[in-house]
């Protein structure tokens, strides 16, 4: 006779229809989270950001300053400071300053100093970003506004 501590042993042919059964749910289940995942972006979009660095004075003419959290490159120079985003137009990977400009380790694309395609499957140059003064002195890279390669912030 069956008991709590011996249940009856569950026939083959249940356990495999039963099996069968829990199977099919978790694939359902599965699928049904799948179809939800993929109305929500798993990439957003690079978002506005605005930000501010220091003063154009505390920038020392003839040097870079990589801002590795907003992926912006500051330049300064003769000409005034520019910001160059380092988001490589390809797929979006950071692409890493060089000696001749910027190389990106994804798939190889290579840029100018200025920004400009030099190889690889990199369809535009990089994004050069505006540069502003806020009122308090400070400089503000917007991300969201591109600019004109060449376009220097003069202060
Ligand atoms: S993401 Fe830079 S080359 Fe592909």
């Amino acid at each position: 006779m069956p008991s709590r501590l011996e249940p009856e042993p569950i026939p083959r042919r249940d356990f495999l229809g039963l099996a069968g059964l829990w199977t099919a749910a978790l694939a359902i289940f599965g699928s049904v989270v799948g179809m939800v995942r993929l109305t929500k972006p798993s990439v957003l979009p690079e978002g506005g950001s605005r930000f501010r660095i220091g003063r154009a004075e505390e920038i020392t003419p003839g040097t870079s300053l990589t801002l590795p959290e907003q992926k912006v490159l500051v330049t300064s120079e003769e000409r005034g400071i520019s910001a160059i985003s380092l988001v490589c137009t390809h797929l979006g990977c950071i692409v890493s300053p060089t000696e001749n400009g910027f190389s990106c380790p994804c798939h190889g694309s290579g840029f100018g100093p200025d920004g400009k395609v030099l190889g690889g499957p990199a369809p535009r140059a990089l994004r050069w970003l505006e540069v502003t003064q806020a009122v308090d002195g400070r400089l503000v890279i917007d991300g969201s506004r591109e600019v004109e390669p060449g376009t220097f912030y003069k202060a």
